[in-house]
């Protein structure tokens, strides 16, 4: 949080930024507060924090800080917000492992109202577990939380006051290596240094010119930072209208225009409106609170948000230069080209004038973007239209758009189309024909997605049309929440000093809440120690004709630069028969390839040094990007796999229908929080070496640098204290960044950090998929036969390729018994980065083409989806086509009450009426089931081993080969080891995972790893409790610390390893059969959507999933894994867009490009409900894994769209079977809505190509 004080009003503001985009310079004057700050473990936790981690608001934690500061920063403002005001604080705040919810609701406790909001449509309805013999009523309990005291918050430096009073009119200097920042103290100064240095950037919020810095390595010897210039900041109101200083923050132009509407009638204000609407969806509230409205304005950005708006009411600028003043109309000359402006290089902006709007006359503002907050638009627009006087003709109009080309663009001839005619259908008709011929985009126009783009010019018209004709006012969004009480989850008997079963806040959420847990990159610097920074490949496929690393070696700071040559040990590392190499040889197979690292003493040198590498290419010839083209080369990894249970050719032929589809599914990125990071340290003797590492896997690791060393395991130890989110993407990947870094130490610790956009260019994600599936149906609805082809792109290299295809197979089938059902999955080789495992290990792509199979024959045979579903689903003892038995009674239990709980058939009637009603906006939903194989199909993954120790005062010391991801598997384990020895949470401590504690770890995935880690410390605990079962008989009333005490005395061994073997899995391919699961996990999800045909927005209304778990060991960690993976599936099915040029480099490497959800995207009511009465005997406790299967649920939503997309079409008049592929993005579904205005745009050319490799299929 930055504080201020402002000497012109003598107050002190307060505002949340981001980090990253402060220039340290900037802040002179300014008071900063870190989470660190506020409060601490050691002394006093603060209510935001505290309230936060026991909310279970935490999970990995690397989210926690910034969530807290934003809530922070909030409350010194507001000390008791709307729940729209925490909305809007934390709209700019990401968080991939929580789902949102439990953060939402650990603040929301600081609103004043609360129940009164039930009453609103808008909802987030706490996670409630149903069952008859639990007696817990809330996961956590606010009674308890200490109360905001607003006097005990940190005051502002005093001295700070004095010296901001204190005027200082000399320019500041601050001298950095290759850069001079300059602060003028005045105007005049200001001018001087603007003519004198007209390439030197004025920075005042930083936000186009930081991200610039940071990304593309721009350099300006010299800043002019006019922030104390008070002429910027200046506000004036005049008779026609309000001039702004240029320099006033977004957030700040909001809340002076927030301010005027008021005191003027609302014809007036129509501009004020239109602006307040537009900044209320622009970037975030952290960009909002630095960048200035002189800043966005001169950056031109093509898909600004403002200036259309401005433009389209007819704004004006205040110039001065050292040539004097004057006044430049923001108007379709002002925009010249991408970031360009008719600005002289000299000039600068002063004020902005916002004139009020006449009697007649309305401004619309509208936007369409990927996500619905903190995201670019699409298209931006802004529209004016003048009424002559109790007539509807127009006098005068103005339409512009962002997002139409490389700058702000005007519909000029659309105007002229409207100007002087009345305003009805006919003259608007007419306009949508010229908007078409006058903004057209090439197909292959930056930015992708044209005939989205321009169709929703047209829509964006319609709009505004509307809400002209209809006087239509802006209802403002509203994010409210309730609370459902949560009845029992542990049986009345069990002793009140077991936390098994019971709610436990995450053990370390008060350390990440308070900024002091430790993560990789926060281990202190040691002594000499480096940095390396990779250099990647350019070309996807291509020889290296030469490697010339003589200007990086001469960069100051840089001493090695380390190629394949220099590893002593194994270059490569070999995976189900194929060698991958560590470091390109000779030839690279894919852009992000890594070819050498650039070793240096900071990190700035090394990635200056790595910039400085120069690599020289020869390119082979046709490198092979897409799925289809794979198909076409035969290029694939082997072996392929297939799969056959009855006799699918022969079942065709008595089927009543047959229906040939084919299903798109794009990859994901993991987007965990923390990047892949890793620190190696040689110990100094006997070639012995920690490294320190954020990985799933340890045991991989260490052998991987052992490898790559030629060293032997024992001398390399891997230290897992935590990590900030993994979700499968650092099980392999890791090793051999690892390795690599390992390669560069001689006797110097080197430490290794991916940059996002790095980490997202190298380590791949999930595998996206084409399917082709053709399925054989009665006329009831039953599904007699279906053979569906899976062709996963699995990059350049295999990684976990074959294994995801093997699972994609094993899961083809869901919840469904289909008689006849034949598979068949290919791995293809590609020319990009290799994907690997994500959440759910290629499960959420099978299910997907399973779904969508049905759901097309629901649309052939014209009946409901869900009934279709419910005809084919397992029912009592059942074989799935590997003939492994099961009882699929909880799944049906599941479906059963998912439909009650969701008043499935109201809401049906209610959608339908619904859609009846509305034209423009409709309503879909869906239910869908799953059934999800627990444990590892390789038998020897699914061992675990734990070592405990307990010492003389009494704790215990537990190590295990799980690690923690956020996931709360030492939080479930401390619960474990707490019940079996009868001791409590406090007395047990989990410091970290080691090598050197657990050898031979198996990786923490496939949802095992409470089952066989907690398992395993079970045996521990259990070996050391009957140790001492003597000495407790011998004084049964003593203390644990006595009995400790005496053991030791009795030199009885107070220290166990355990070992817990697991399941002995196995799947034969040859015979198609096996027992490749310990059980199953089963759920169902019910998701109601809205859709805005016009603009492809949709907002999620509803959600409720029932899962059965078993008896969980932890609600609350289990409904976080609920929840999170929940909100996950809902951006790989309707969000998440990876994007590639057509050479294979990926576009989409930072949150700007890539969007995860974001608090907005939470459904508007979320319920979680866990199958009461269920029990495992296969796995701890009677509990269940619950890691991944609920990613997949999150395609309810995506099949929600599908619905109210069919809807749209039924009314123009489209019935049956239609594609939609994953994800639904705003655009497709848009485009699939058939509208009046999407069925007018055309776009030929190479648009079909470009979309399949734009979402890397
Ligand atoms: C994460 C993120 C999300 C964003 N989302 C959106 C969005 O949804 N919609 C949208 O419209 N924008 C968005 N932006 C862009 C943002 O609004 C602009 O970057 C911002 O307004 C620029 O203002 P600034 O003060 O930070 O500019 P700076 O980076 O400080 O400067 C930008 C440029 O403007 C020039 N300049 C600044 N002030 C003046 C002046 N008074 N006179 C002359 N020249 C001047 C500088 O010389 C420089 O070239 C986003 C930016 C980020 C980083
Ligand atoms: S807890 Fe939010 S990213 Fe992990």
């Amino acid at each position: 949080m930055v504080s201020r004080y402002r000497p012109v009003t003598k107050t002190i503001t307060h505002y949340a930024a981001n980090a990253c985009l402060l220039p340290i310079c900037q802040l002179h004057g300014a008071a900063i507060t870190t989470v660190e700050g506020i409060g601490s473990t050691k002394t006093r936790v603060h209510p935001v924090q505290e309230r936060i981690a026991k909310a279970h608001g935490s999970q990995c934690g690397f989210c926690t800080p910034g969530m807290v500061m934003s809530m922070y920063a909030l409350l010194r403002n507001t000390p008791q917000p709307s729940m729209d005001d925490i909305a809007e604080a934390l709209a700019g705040n990401l968080c991939r492992c929580t789902g949102y919810r439990p953060i939402i609701d650990g603040c929301r406790t600081f609103c004043q109202v609360q129940s009164s909001s039930i009453q609103h449509e808008a909802a987030i309805t706490i996670s409630s577990i149903s069952s008859t013999d639990y007696c817990w009523n809330s996961l956590f309990d606010k009674d308890q939380f200490q109360p905001l005291d607003p006097t005990q918050e940190l005051i502002f430096p005093p001295e700070l006051i004095l010296t901001s009073q204190t005027p200082r009119p000399e320019p500041l200097t601050f001298q950095g290596e290759r850069m001079t920042w300059v602060s003028p103290g005045s105007m005049d100064q200001l001018v001087q240094l603007r003519s004198r240095h007209p390439g030197a950037p004025l920075v005042m919020g930083n936000t186009n010119i930081g991200p610039d810095i940071k990304f593309k390595g721009i350099i300006h010897p010299l800043i002019i930072s006019p922030t104390r210039v008070t002429e910027l900041f200046e506000t004036t109101q005049t008779p026609e209208g309000v001039w702004v200083g240029a320099g006033s923050s977004l957030s700040e132009v909001r809340t002076l225009l927030e301010n005027l509407v008021p005191q003027y009638p609302p014809e007036k204000t129509e501009l004020f409106r239109a602006l307040i609407k537009q900044l209320g969806n622009l970037g975030s509230q952290q960009i909002r609170n630095v960048a200035s409205l002189g800043g966005n304005i001169v950056s031109a950005y093509p898909n600004s948000d403002l200036n259309p708006v401005l433009a389209a009411g007819r704004c004006k600028l205040s110039v001065v230069s050292s040539g004097g003043k004057r006044e430049v109309p923001l108007n379709q000359d002002f925009f010249v080209n991408f970031g360009k402006t008719i600005l002289k290089p000299h000039e600068i902006v002063v004020s902005v004038f916002i004139p009020f709007t006449r009697k007649g006359e309305f401004v619309g503002a509208f936007r369409q973007a990927p996500r619905k907050e903190s995201s670019f638009a699409t298209v931006t627009t802004g529209m004016r239209v003048f009424f002559s006087e109790g007539s509807r003709v127009v006098q005068d109009i103005s339409i512009y758009y962002g997002g139409m080309g490389p700058t702000t663009v005007s519909a000029v001839k659309t105007c002229a189309a409207i100007v002087t005619r009345q305003w009805d259908d006919e003259t608007l008709g007419r306009a949508y024909e010229v908007l078409l011929e006058e903004l057209v985009l090439p197909p292959s126009a930056p930015g992708g997605k044209v005939e989205f783009r321009r169709s929703l010019t047209l829509s964006l018209l319609f709009k505004f049309n509307l809400e002209v004709l209809h006087k239509l006012r802006h209802m403002k969004k509203k994010i409210i929440i309730s609370q459902t009480p949560l009845p029992q989850s542990v049986s009345q008997e069990q002793n009140s000093q077991d936390p098994v079963g019971r709610p436990i806040m995450h053990r370390s959420a008060l350390s990440q809440a308070t900024g002091e847990a430790v993560y990789c990159d926060d281990l202190p610097r040691t002594d000499g120690e480096l940095f390396l920074a990779l250099v990647t490949s350019s070309r996807a496929h291509a020889k290296i004709i030469q490697l010339d690393v003589s200007e990086a070696l001469k960069v100051p700071g840089v001493v090695d630069v380390i190629t394949a040559k220099d590893i002593p040990g194994r270059k490569v590392r070999t995976m189900c028969g194929y060698d991958e190499e560590l470091l390109a040889g000779s030839e690279v197979s894919c852009i992000g390839q890594m070819v050498c690292g650039v070793v240096a003493d900071t990190r700035a040198h090394a990635k200056r040094g790595a910039a400085a590498v120069k690599i020289s290419y020869e390119d082979l010839p046709e490198p092979i990007f897409t799925i289809e083209e794979a198909i076409e080369k035969s290029s694939f990894f082997e072996p392929r796999r297939r799969i056959e249970r009855g006799n699918v050719t022969e079942a065709f032929k008595s089927v009543d229908q047959i229906y040939e589809g084919e299903h798109r599914m794009g990859g994901q990125e993991h987007f965990y929080m923390e990047t892949q990071s890793m620190l190696v340290v040689p110990v100094g003797e006997e070639r012995e070496f920690n490294i320190y590492v954020s990985t799933q896997w340890p045991a991989a690791t260490q052998e991987a640098v052992a490898q790559t060393l030629g060293i032997p395991s024992n001398r390399v130890t891997c230290h897992v204290k935590r990590m900030g989110g993994a979700f499968g993407g650092k099980v392999t990947k890791t090793s051999i960044l690892a390795s690599v870094t390992s390669v560069a130490v001689t006797n110097r610790p080197v430490r290794c950090i991916l940059e996002r956009g790095e980490d997202m260019l190298i380590t791949g994600g999930r595998h996206p998929v084409v399917g082709k599936y053709k399925v054989g149906f009665m006329n009831d609805g039953r599904i007699i036969a279906a053979d569906i082809q899976f062709y996963t792109n699995a990059g350049n290299t295999i990684d976990e390729s074959v294994l995801v295809i093997e699972k994609i197979l094993l899961h083809m089938d869901n919840a469904y018994n289909i008689p006849h059902l034949r598979g068949s999955g290919a791995a293809c080789r590609t020319n990009l980065p290799s994907n690997t495992a994500f959440r759910g290990f290629g499960v959420p792509q099978s299910l997907m083409f399973v779904e969508n199979m049905i759901t097309d024959v629901s649309m052939v045979l014209g009946l409901p989806a869900d009934k279709i579903r419910e005809i084919n689903m397992y029912r009592g003892p059942s074989v799935t086509h590997y003939k492994y038995q099961f009882n699929p009674e909880n799944l049906l239990r599941c479906w059963d009450q998912c439909k009650a709980k969701s008043t499935f058939s109201s809401r049906r009637t209610a959608v339908d009426q619904f859609n009846q009603q509305n034209q423009w906006k409709k309503r879909g939903m869906s239910i869908i089931p799953i059934k999800y194989g627990i444990a590892f199909g390789e038998g020897f993954l699914n061992q675990a081993a734990a070592l405990v120790h307990i010492y003389k005062d009494g704790s215990v010391l537990v190590t295990h080969g799980g690690t923690e991801m956020g996931q709360g598997i030492h939080t479930k384990v401390q619960q474990v080891a707490s019940r079996e020895l009868h001791i409590p949470t406090s007395k047990v401590y989990i410091s970290e995972t080691g090598t050197n504690t657990v050898p031979n770890t198996c990786p923490s995935a496939a949802s095992f790893g409470t089952d066989a880690n907690g398992m395993a410390v079970k045996n521990a605990c259990q070996t050391l409790y009957q140790r001492l079962e003597p000495i407790r008989k011998k004084n049964p009333k003593g203390l644990w610390e006595s009995w400790v005490t005496a053991a030791f005395f009795e030199k009885i061994s107070l220290s166990a390893t355990g070992f817990h073997r697991g399941p002995d899995l196995y799947m034969d391919w040859e015979a198609m059969e096996g027992q490749p699961y310990a059980y199953f996990t089963y759920g169902a999800c019910f998701s109601e959507v809205e859709l805005d045909c016009l603009s492809g927005d949709y907002r999620t209304l509803r959600t409720d999933i029932v899962v059965d778990i078993g008896r969980s060991v932890n609600p609350s960690v289990d409904i976080g894994q609920v929840e999170g993976a929940f909100m996950q599936g809902l951006g790989l099915y309707t969000l998440e867009e990876l994007k590639f040029s057509p050479s294979g480099l990926l576009y989409t490497r930072g949150p700007s490009q890539y969007k995860i959800p974001a608090v907005c995207d939470v459904p508007l009511s979320f319920n979680v409900y866990l199958l009461p009465d269920s029990y495992n005997p296969h796995a701890i406790y009677s509990s269940k894994g619950i890691g991944e299967p609920v990613v997949f649920l999150g395609s309810s939503v995506f099949y929600a769209i599908k619905d109210a997309v069919a809807a749209a079409r039924s009314q123009s008049g489209l019935a049956g079977p239609f594609p939609l592929d994953s994800p639904a993005t705003a655009d497709k579904a848009c485009l699939a809505s058939a509208s009046h205005f999407t069925q007018k745009v055309r776009v030929g050319g190479s648009v079909g190509r470009w979309a399949g490799l734009w979402v890397g299929l």
